[in-house]
Parts: C-alpha cells; structure tokens; sequence
C-alpha cells in the first residue's frame, strides 16, 4: 500500500493529469506540472524540516500542556460512521473506499487547540478526522478542518506561528511586537483567522462544513490522476447559531446535541471534490481553489453512532494524512508529509502520560 505507488502509471509511462472535467484528460509531463504550478506526483519532504519533537514542544510552549490529551483537538469525541461512494468517484479513482459497499469509518469531532476545556459556544475551528478502515487492511485517515484555508503554507511558517504566539512564562502574555512582526511578514497567515471569526459558533458537529485543506490526487484505473481539495458538507445544510443563542447554550453543548442528532434526525455529510484545473495551486493549504471549480460527489458518510464518553476507538488513533488507500494520491503540498511525525510524538507523549481522550 503507498501513495507513492501511485505516481507512475503500472506502465512506466508519464504521469497524465485529468485538468479540466471528469470526462477530458491531458497528458501533461511531470515538468511541465511544475511550470503550470500543479502538483509534482508524490508528497513532498519539505525542504526546511522542523524537528518533530521541536514541534510538539513548541505547539506545547505555545498552547499550553495538557497530559494525556491530543497536543492539537484536545476536546473531542468519538464517533463511528459508514460510507457508501459513488459511481462519479469510481471514474476519479480505484481507490476501494470508493466501491459503493459500505465502509465502516471512526470519526472524531473535536474544537480546534490544545485546551481539553476549550469552550464549545466560541467562534473558532471545528474539526472531523476521519479512519475508513478498507478492505485488503487499507486505511484512509484525515484531518478535515471547519475552514476552507489553514493558517500556514510550510512547517516552518506554522513554527514561527507558534513561536511568535508564545506567551511570556512571567507575565503568560505572548509579546505584541512579535505577532505584530510575524503578521507583517506572512499576511496569508491570517486568512485562516479571519475566516473563522466571520463564521458563527457552529449549532453542531454535525451542520459545519469540514474541509481537507489540502491537495490530493485521485488516480482512476487508466493512471489519469485528477488534483483537487475536498469538503464534507452536512446534507441538512450549515446551522449556525446567534451570538445569544452560543451565550445561552453553555460551554460544554456539543457531545450531547450529537448524540442526539444522530438518535434523532440523523447527521450525514457529503463527500464532495473541487476539482483543480491547469494552473491551479493544490500544494498551499492557504489558497483555496478558484470559485467556481466543477464539483464531484464522491459518497456521502453517515454518522451511526457517537461513544458515551471522549475515549472508545480513537483514544490510541492518530489521524496521519499520509495515510491512504491505493487510488489515492498526495499533492506536493509540504505539509502534508510534515504531519506524520509530529502526530507520531503526540500520540506517544499522551498514551505515556495515560491518554484521556
Ligand atoms: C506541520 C503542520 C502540522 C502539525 C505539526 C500539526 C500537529 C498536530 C498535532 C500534534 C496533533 C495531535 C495529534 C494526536 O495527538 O493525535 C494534530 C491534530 C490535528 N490536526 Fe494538525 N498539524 C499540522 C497541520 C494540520 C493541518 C494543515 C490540518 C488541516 C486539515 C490539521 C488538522 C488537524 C486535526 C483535524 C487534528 C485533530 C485530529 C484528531 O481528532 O485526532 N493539522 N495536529
């Protein structure tokens, strides 16, 4: 299993790129990808790497450290889900999670940061990781997040994030004139920030829109790799809640409300693909796909049930997006590959520490 498998055809032949809608392909050379700015095949080593141990220090010096929980989505619960694909998505890629039979999936809900008290009736990130566990022992894992754009395009513009938010250990305050400088320099920085804060506080996990943020190629059975960025839309549509409503729903709403939406009503979303075309960027996690790109269905994922409590199936799991089936793709996207092992050192310091959530 690998995504890099997947770069070159079976037949030794140059990868071709499905550009512009799902029945017209190109055969476009690997260099001539780069020229055009879409993804070179295969995820990419960042060329600047950030130490991963570094990393999760400094997401701790910055955050905040909480023993036994997630460095990042510290506040979530688990959930299980199923996922049926489409006959669209099987004409994008092999991929089995695609076959139209049901694929059994451990979802994960939490609030974006480190705080395991992290108030639910806050604007700020939702988050939906996802684990379809595949036949032939495949595994699909994300880490789909409530905005459209992430807050940095490489690891080390995310590193200089954190340090440049680091709050003083005397006063606990993080210094002006290093976040005033830091936002100067990376004013694409702030998109992510800015989106979030014109969104409402969610009515629930289960009516937000969760994006990947991040390019993947999809490969169909002729080799033809099609770029693009996905989004889980809920099918009841978005709900967002007033400021007075948020104020009077409390801090701690959220797991029983989807408990009882998927008791109730049902929480299901669709799995659906913009799809890139010649020229676009799917390697930067801060630019979103131009409006109006052709979008693919690819299934839909229904929620079928949400554990009592914040442990069950995900306590041990991490959600490493270089984790995917055969039929799947990364994007050169540097910060793709730059999760694996920060994700890796969480995990260890939380089940050490005696994992709570
Ligand atoms: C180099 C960049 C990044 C680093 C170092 C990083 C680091 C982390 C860490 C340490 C965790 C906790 C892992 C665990 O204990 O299981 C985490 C969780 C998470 N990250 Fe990232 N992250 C990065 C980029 C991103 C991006 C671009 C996204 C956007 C989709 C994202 C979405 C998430 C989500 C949704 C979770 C929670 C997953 C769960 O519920 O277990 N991260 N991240």
């Amino acid at each position: 299993m690998g995504a890099n498998d997947m770069a070159t055809p079976p037949d030794g032949s140059k990868e071709r790129i499905r550009m512009m809608k799902p029945t017209l392909s190109t055969t476009v050379a690997a260099a001539a990808l780069l020229t055009f700015g879409v993804s070179a095949p295969g995820a990419a080593a960042s060329d600047d790497p950030i130490d991963a141990v570094a990393f999760v220090d400094q997401f701790e010096a910055t955050a905040g450290k909480y023993e036994g929980y997630r460095r990042s989505g510290a506040k979530g619960i688990c959930a299980t889900g199923e996922f049926v694909g489409t006959a669209e998505a099987r004409g994008l890629s092999t991929a089995s999670v695609f076959s139209g039979e049901p694929i059994p999936v451990i979802v994960r809900f939490s609030v974006g940061g480190a705080r395991p008290d992290a108030p639910d009736n806050v604007r700020g990130q939702r988050n939906m990781a996802l684990q379809f566990d595949l036949p032939n022992r495949e595994r699909w894992q994300m880490g789909n997040i409530s905005s459209p754009i992430f807050g940095a395009s490489t690891p080390r513009q995310l590193f200089e994030l954190l340090v440049s938010r680091q709050p003083d250990p005397e006063t606990g305050v993080a210094d002006p004139e290093r976040i005033r400088a830091f936002n100067e320099a990376n004013p694409e920085a702030l998109r992510q920030g800015a989106y979030l804060a014109s969104q409402p506080v969610p009515a629930s996990y289960g009516s937000v829109n969760y994006w990947g943020v991040n390019g993947y190629g999809f490969v169909n059975s002729d080799g033809v790799v099609q770029y693009g960025k996905w989004v889980f839309e809920p099918t009841a549509g978005v709900k967002g809640l007033t400021d007075d409503e948020a104020k009077t729903k409390g801090p701690d709403f959220l797991f029983d409300e989807l408990r009882q939406r998927v008791a109730e009503e049902g929480v299901a979303f669709d799995f659906n693909l913009k799809l890139a075309e010649l020229g676009d960027n799917v390697d930067d996690a801060t630019v979103p796909l131009p409006e109006g790109r052709d979008k693919v269905t690819l299934g839909t994922l229904k929620i079928t049930s949400v554990a009592e409590d914040a442990a069950g199936a995900c306590l041990t799991l991490t959600f490493n997006p270089m984790i995917m089936p055969e039929g799947i793709k990364p994007s050169a996207d540097p910060m793709l590959a730059a999760r694996a092992a920060p994700y890796a050192i969480s995990l260890s310091r939380r089940l050490t520490e005696g994992a709570k959530q």
